[in-house]
């Protein structure tokens, strides 16, 4: 009996031993929560700063602002805005190897409540040859303003490409500090990777849409130079029908074009490009996205459309983060996740960039795909054949950081901290890819959180940056 008393009492000794152990690995074996605390606190940049000053001369085009114009990269849509009259369509261009050319566009107008937007015009320049600088001239006929961009390299494996990430934005001083940043990093990023949230004008009474001009005019001075990719977040949906406003994105769609019926989509939230190296496909969060909807039936099909021998890098862009360990935006993604994330692990995305969540995370590889409404497991487990997951919707905004964690940090989160900032995705070739992420309290070429990512596709070893 004493024997037997001794054993059982081994066992529940070794039974709570173990449980300690497991509960060390599950809940306790989270990654960094940095320290570093912010000072200074932000606001809203006055409408008469110098960011958001009105380029001089009549009718002189403004907010200009150009993206991606087709899947490969061979076109450029350029957007400006004139406000006394609609004036010229026309895009100018020429590089250094060929002679001036034209390309004529669209202008639209959109009221929304008791504003009536300025003249926007939309111009897709085509055939552009890669990997060479373009000069264009808007504004003809009128006051005319030349800015530049470069294509980007022909599509190709193991072609070295940097993105900029930029998520939330918004216009506050804040905004301003991360945007200069971005601009004097010298990793030099040579596209932006925007994760929705743009302007933050429905934070103003009545969405007061002032605020889409200012903005385009804020962040013109890089924008019109290298095209950003654009993700849709909750600021752009714009739906007030205490204002009679109904049509949901109607600011944004107006303003902000994209080449969505190149990769065969049917909205402008949901769409693909291919760009040096890359494959990314941007999904909006504020779509539905459910089984049999447009956004579901495109990502199943574009998803088997990715030729990683092409293409070795698949990044995947949308607002609302699927894994976020802060309180604010807590599971916002969670339906979406459940709906996309087996395809995400079949595929093998190298990595998913968000926002929306006012600070910065950045997860371990890791999946949640076992779990159904019956068997109850539902506790994310390392998956190298899952994508890493970063939250960068600490652009600015015109709201406030999110601060406030859930603890303790859990496993999946290698990496979290609530600090305005931006960061680069710099594609070496196939295998590699440096990432960085850099906070607007540091120096410019400062990385306060980094990691070398490995391809899944031709390097899929583990490349966790914790204590293995
Ligand atoms: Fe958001």
């Amino acid at each position: 009996m004493a024997k037997m008393g001794t054993s059982s009492r081994e066992a529940a000794a070794i039974v709570v031993m173990l449980g300690f152990v497991l509960s060390l690995a599950v809940v306790c074996n989270g990654g960094k929560t940095s320290s570093f605390v912010r000072k200074e606190k932000s606001g809203v940049m006055p409408l008469d700063s110098d960011v958001f000053k009105v380029p001089p001369g009549y009718n002189a085009p403004q907010q200009v602002h150009i993206t991606q114009g087709d899947q490969l990269g061979k076109a450029v849509i350029v957007s400006w805005v004139t406000v006394e009259e609609p004036g010229s369509n026309t895009v100018l261009y020429w590089s250094a190897y060929s002679k001036k050319q034209k390309s004529e566009g669209k202008v639209t107008t959109y009221k929304f409540y008791n504003y009536t937007s300025g003249y926007i015009h939309h111009t897709t320049i085509r055939n552009l040859k890669f990997n060479t600088k373009y000069y264009y001239v808007v504004g003809i006929g009128h006051t005319e303003r030349q800015f530049w961009f470069i294509t980007p390299p022909e599509v190709g494996p193991d072609v070295p490409y940097t993105f900029g990430l930029i998520g939330d934005l918004g216009q506050s001083f804040d905004s301003n500090k991360t945007l200069t940043h971005y601009e004097l990093n010298p990793q030099k990023g040579q596209a932006v990777l925007f994760v929705g949230d743009l302007c933050y004008a429905d934070t103003h009474p009545n969405h007061d849409n002032v605020w889409w001009d200012t903005w385009g005019r804020f962040t013109e001075r890089s924008v019109a130079y290298q095209p950003w990719i654009w993700t849709v977040g909750n600021h752009e949906i714009d739906f007030a029908p205490e204002l009679g406003e109904t049509k949901p994105f109607k600011p944004y769609t107006h303003r902000y074009h994209v080449p969505y019926k190149a990769s065969g989509s049917t909205a402008p939230f949901w769409y693909s490009i291919k760009r040096a190296s890359a494959y990314i496909i941007v999904l909006s969060s504020y779509s539905a996205y459910g089984k049999y909807t447009p956004q579901y039936f495109w990502l199943e099909q574009e998803l088997r459309k990715v030729n990683r021998s092409e293409t070795p890098w698949l990044i995947v862009l949308m607002h609302a983060p699927w894994y976020n360990s802060y309180n604010f935006h807590y599971l916002e993604g969670e339906t979406m996740r459940v709906m996309y994330e087996p395809w995400f692990v079949k595929y093998k995305v190298d990595v998913v960039f968000a926002g929306h969540v006012h600070a910065y995370e950045r997860s371990e590889r890791m999946s949640n795909v076992a779990y159904n409404i019956v068997n109850g497991i539902c506790i994310p487990v390392k998956d190298q054949s899952a994508p890493v997951y970063i939250t960068i919707g600490d652009g600015g905004n015109t709201e406030v950081l999110a601060t406030n964690m859930t603890e303790p940090q859990p496993a999946y989160s290698a990496y979290r901290e609530a600090s305005f900032g931006h960061a680069t995705f710099d594609i070496k070739n196939r295998t590699h890819a440096y990432y960085g992420w850099h906070r607007n309290q540091d120096g410019y070429a400062v990385t306060a959180d980094s990691m070398w990512f490995f391809n899944r596709y031709y390097h899929p070893v583990d490349d966790s940056t914790s204590a293995q």
